[in-house]
């Protein structure tokens, strides 16, 4: 069942290449662009002229959310409004016809994600739930369904349906921007060619940098608190990858936009405190470094995830988690990979039960 892998989550990070491959593979068979299938009664006239999009999703999923949010507004120019479920269904949303509510559920059934599609929907909003689970309670009560294609995860922690999420908010984004003409073909084409190679990166990632990334947590698995930065496409992956560690590892974490630190984070680190820096290639990699800078001056270590190609960083970082060159927008479904099994392998050093956190359900079903 664990096929040859020591843990369910083990089994999952190295699924992960499939889990991409399997979402996107039908749904970018054109080549030029995106189709999405059939999305109940959302149709594409709906989603060319929708004027705001709102999403709501806890955990790991909200990140996803987060990714989705810079690619349907850099690409598709549509805004992009996120919450956690459990806040949006108590704050009396403004909400109604004419937006599209996305409930992102890996499950398709957590209480507050699910209540919180319920309440939009009850105002009159049209609800599309993203869920990797067929006959899902969040299937039943939207108005379309896209499904992520990861296969049944075991892992407490979310891993390979982490990166369907963000794949089908690629695939979202993507055709949004096809269906409102925001990005030129060549543009689109050029995207969607490089959302089919991330599979193959991911495979290379896997192959080649787990040994690496053991001896990195092995100089750091005592350390009693982790500090994740990051900017703009990288701050879902920092707080994905502060998330993974608490919750399997059980260290204290917190992930901040790196832009923020000067405003308290910086007072927690003194020597030898790891930080660890969302560094991919973006229009934002240079003030990242300025802030790897700030960070260092004050004796904390950086463990940098960059883009191969990158060899200033080593200037800056003590160690370097690589992911291959991709565009940039789509940078985080790689650049998670290394936190994803960074964590693991704190976790399994700390000799803790990865699969099976403490205090911690696969599927919360009550608020
Ligand atoms: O099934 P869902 O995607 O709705 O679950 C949401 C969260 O409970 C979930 O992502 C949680 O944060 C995971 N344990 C993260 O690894």
């Amino acid at each position: 069942e664990k096929g040859g892998y020591e843990t369910f989550m083990l089994k999952e990070i190295h699924e992960q290449a499939d889990a991409v491959a399997e979402t996107i593979a039908d749904r970018t068979a054109r080549g030029d662009g995106v189709d999405l299938g059939d999305l109940g009664t959302i149709d594409d006239a709906f989603l060319r002229d929708v004027r705001r999009i709102i999403v709501v999703a806890c955990g790991t999923s909200y990140h996803a959310g987060l990714i989705g949010r810079y690619a349907i507004e850099g690409w598709a120019r549509v805004p992009v409004e996120m919450d956690v479920a459990s806040e949006y269904r108590y704050r009396n949303p403004v909400v109604g016809p004419g937006d599209l509510v996305i409930g992102i559920s890996q499950s398709g059934e957590t209480a507050d994600t699910l209540a919180a599609m319920r309440l939009a929907r009850e105002r009159g909003a049209t609800v599309l739930a993203i869920t990797n689970v067929m006959g899902s309670q969040a299937t039943r009560d939207a108005d379309g369904v896209l499904f992520t294609r990861a296969g049944l995860e075991i892992g407490v922690a979310a891993t390979k349906t982490f990166v369907g999420q963000v794949a089908v908010m690629y695939l979202l984004a993507l055709r949004l921007a096809e269906l409102r003409g925001t990005l030129a073909p060549e543009r689109l084409a050029e995207l969607v060619g490089e959302l089919k190679r991330l599979p193959h990166h991911i495979t290379e990632m896997l192959d080649a940098g787990d040994e690496e990334i053991r001896a990195i947590a092995e100089r750091h698995y005592k350390a009693e608190f982790f500090l994740y930065l990051g900017r703009h496409i990288g701050l879902p992956v920092a707080l994905e990858g502060a998330l993974k560690l608490k919750e399997i590892s059980y260290i204290a974490t917190d992930a901040y936009a790196a832009g923020e630190m000067k405003h308290g984070p910086i007072a927690l680190l003194d020597d030898d405190t790891p930080v660890v820096c969302v560094a991919t290639d973006s229009p934002v990699l240079d003030k990242v470094v300025s802030n790897i800078q700030e960070v260092r001056v004050r004796g904390a270590h950086v463990i940098a995830v960059a883009s191969a190609g990158n060899e200033e960083i080593r200037e800056h970082a003590e160690e370097v988690l690589t992911v291959a060159e991709t565009d940039w927008m789509l940078a985080p479904l790689l650049a998670v990979v290394p936190l994803q099994l960074l964590s693991y392998h704190v976790a399994r050093l700390r000799g803790l039960n990865v699969d099976q956190p403490r205090n911690l359900a696969k599927t919360v079903t009550v608020e």
